[in-house]
């Protein structure tokens, strides 16, 4: 049994505010099972923060006119601040920029080129006279030697789907400026020597029996595909320095009469893929420094035991080949002890109306405005209820508003205006009777367990769909239990009994509202508030524990009627449509 749970979600590229997609395929779900794990007393720490290099965020500061360091620290705060408003509870959010991470990344490459896993090449890549840099594949464009296709791009081409290389196209020139004047030049690199680590890595993976199938095929299908060595380096300012300095040390010990030639001092700097994990490692230490306690990361990522710590990632599929294969490779190469992952949970897509979400296109909801257009607990429970778990979900206005009318504001919403509102009217809100042993429906009970005990095992399996349905399924169950028991006929015949419904009722929303506080934070709180309970037992009660029909003892007043959601009309879901469908 592990005793303490590391999670961490993907790292969100710093170019720009995520969307829905992004948030449902790493961040909240990660979120609920912290919430979860954190609910039943285990030790928990969830990492994220902001993936900082590379060239499209290069890109995207010049495109804004602001120095890059700058234009980092502004997105930096503002992805913040929105998962803040999503309630998202991670132990801390950091930065891959980070002076920590910059050190933490150059010793794993030191370590890596002494336990010989680095190689240098000759690569050959155009150089733009009037970006002033060095193309990456996918920034040059030009028309595919295959089809004719005239916007194909130095990786790929989008019109006939063939891996280029970028010395393949014709008529080459510049994504970002339009430029032809371009040159081919010759320049060093680094490579990971992926070939010479591939037994270990794939020893690894195939011990991996608790994969989901589709992430250890991913795995396995890199793996199998060759794994060929792979450059760790760019030609870029932005980014961690490869220390050639010590390179160059490094090369003289080694063969002090060959006359190797230097490398330049040139702005080299490491492939973001290459620094980006380790964000998660360095992430930790700066939340260790951040609470006075710096070699606390350690407990996390250097456990005495292995099993001591169960680690869990959350990423959409794309991701998976770099957590499955390409970061174990790198920690394995250094030999060194940190903690690799235990499961990998790989999301699907989410689309929009069936399409992509753009960024480009501004097509889809983007995680700002979404907060703009309804609370999070709305969005957190939509998105987990229809996330792509296991394949590809679609966003829709339509169904949107169809889950939150019905889950949300028919079924949870209005189990609490019903129990609230009658008990004000026949017993002024305040429980005058105790439950005793005579009265307390049992059936009742056991039915409510059985669901948690489901709800409790596929979240500890992190599966989101069935947790989301059972979850459903037992706010359904109060709806019935009400109608069934009707205390607004008893309070004609039976006022006792009228008033030994309301208090299973109101004692269900408890329940409710401390079994829904990882997926809708918010609107437990709010229910919370409504029952005059510590919303800090939310926070500590299990779930397993918490059906306790005497918990409000008699004399307990609790809150005037609340309307928990408002409903969306058929004439919004329209407008939104049409206002979010993109620009073509
Ligand atoms: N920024 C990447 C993405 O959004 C994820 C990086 S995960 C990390 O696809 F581990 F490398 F940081
Ligand atoms: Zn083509």
């Amino acid at each position: 049994m592990p005793i303490r749970y590391l999670i961490t979600s993907a790292l969100p590229y710093i170019n720009g505010v995520k969307h829905l997609g992004n948030l449902i395929g790493s961040i909240l779900p990660a979120d609920v099972y912290a919430r979860f794990l954190r609910q039943s007393g285990k030790e928990v720490l969830y990492i994220c923060g902001t993936d900082e290099h590379g060239t499209p965020a290069e890109i995207a500061a010049e495109t804004a006119g602001i120095p890059i360091e700058v234009y980092c620290r502004q997105m930096y705060e503002i992805q913040k601040e929105i998962y803040e408003q999503f309630n998202i509870e991670f132990d801390f959010f950091g930065r891959t920029s980070s002076k920590s991470n910059h050190i933490f990344t150059t010793e794993i490459f030191k370590k890596l080129y002494e336990n010989g896993y680095i190689q240098e090449q000759y690569i050959d890549q155009y150089y733009s006279f009037d970006d002033k840099r060095f193309l990456p594949d996918r920034y040059v464009e030009g028309t595919c030697p295959h089809c004719g296709y005239t916007r194909a791009r130095g990786d790929q081409c989008e019109g006939c789907g063939v891996l280029l290389n970028p010395e393949e196209l014709v008529d080459p020139h510049s994504a970002i400026s339009k430029s032809k004047n371009i040159v081919l030049q010759k320049t060093k690199h680094f490579f990971l020597d992926m070939p010479k680590l591939e037994s270990k890595v794939a020893a690894w993976v195939e011990k991996k029996t608790n994969w989901s199938d589709t992430v250890k095929g991913i795995a396995r299908k890199w793996i199998k595909e060759g794994l060929r060595p792979r450059c760790i380096t760019r030609d870029l300012k932005w980014g961690i320095n490869v220390p050639l300095a010590w390179i160059n040390r490094q090369k003289k010990s080694i063969e002090e009469n060959n006359s190797k030639e230097e490398i330049s001092q040139e702005s080299k700097v490491f492939y973001v893929w290459f620094d980006a994990p380790n964000g998660y490692i360095s992430i930790t230490k700066d939340w260790a420094e951040n609470i006075n306690d710096p070699d606390i990361w350690e407990k996390w990522w250097l456990p005495e035991n292995e099993d001591d710590v169960f680690y869990a990632e959350f990423m959409a599929k794309d991701n998976v080949p770099f957590h499955s294969v390409f970061w174990p490779a790198m920690i394995l190469g250094t030999g060194e002890k940190f903690k690799k992952v235990n499961d990998i949970k790989g999301f699907h897509w989410l689309t929009y109306e069936h399409g992509k979400f753009s960024t480009s296109q501004q097509r889809g909801v983007f995680t700002d405005v979404a907060l703009n257009l309804y609370p999070a607990d709305y969005w957190r429970y939509y998105l987990l209820a229809n996330c792509p778990e296991t394949s590809d979900s679609d966003f829709s206005f339509a169904s949107f508003a169809a889950v939150v009318n019905k889950n949300l504001a028919d079924t949870l919403g209005n189990f609490l205006t019903r129990t609230v509102a009658l008990h004000k009217k026949y017993f002024d809100l305040k429980i005058n009777i105790e439950l005793s042993n005579k009265n307390i429906d049992f059936n009742l009970e056991k039915k409510v367990k059985d669901f948690i005990e489901k709800i409790n095992q596929s979240l500890l399996e992190r599966k989101f769909r069935v947790t989301m349905a059972e979850l459903r399924a037992l706010w359904v169950l109060g709806n019935e239990y009400i109608t069934q028991n009707a205390p607004w006929n008893s309070a004609k015949t039976n006022i006792e009994q009228c008033q030994i419904t309301l208090i299973h009722c109101i004692h269900l929303l408890r329940v409710f509202a401390i079994v829904s506080f990882p997926f809708i934070p918010k609107t437990s709180e709010k229910i919370f508030a409504v029952l005059d309970d510590e919303i800090e037992n939310l926070r500590t009660t299990k779930i397993t524990d918490c059906v306790n029909f005497r918990y409000f003892e008699k004399g307990h007043k609790i809150g005037e009627p609340i309307q928990l959601f408002h409903k969306i009309d058929e004439e919004t879901v329209k407008e939104l449509t049409a206002r979010f469908a993109g620009k073509d």
